[in-house]
């Protein structure tokens, strides 16, 4: 079974999960990594889940369309999007306190109500 470590603001949480595991997953049905993870859309799209692989990463397959597209340059930096991964091996995770920025994200909107 591999065992998940999840750094997070300064804790650290450690569980194992069944092989094959999507931790976004078991964080909606209430399970390790429950309530740690912080995660959002579970389909790539909004980069909540977004964390920094410390260990393990050599395990884990080439990151997919939607990782690259939400993280660009960060995936030199390690992230991955959890929500895009299934963890078969063992794995050490840190989350940012706060959430990163999507490559997608619109500009600001504040300031752009027109008449
Ligand atoms: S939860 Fe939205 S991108 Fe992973």
């Amino acid at each position: 079974m591999p065992k998940v470590v999840l750094h997070r603001e300064g804790q650290v949480h450690e569980g194992e999960v069944k092989d094959n595991t999507n931790l976004v997953v078991m964080a909606g049905i209430r399970q390790f990594p429950y309530p740690n993870l912080r995660y959002g859309c579970g389909m790539g799209k909004c980069a909540r889940c977004a964390c920094r692989v410390l260990s393990g990463g050599e395990h884990l397959p080439e990151p997919n369309w939607k990782e690259k597209k939400q993280l660009g340059p960060r995936l030199e930096e390690g992230y991955r999007l959890i929500c895009q991964l299934w963890i078969t091996h063992d794995i050490e995770l840190l989350q940012d306190k706060d959430p990163i920025r999507p490559m997608t994200a619109p500009a600001t909107t504040a300031g752009t109500a027109s008449g």
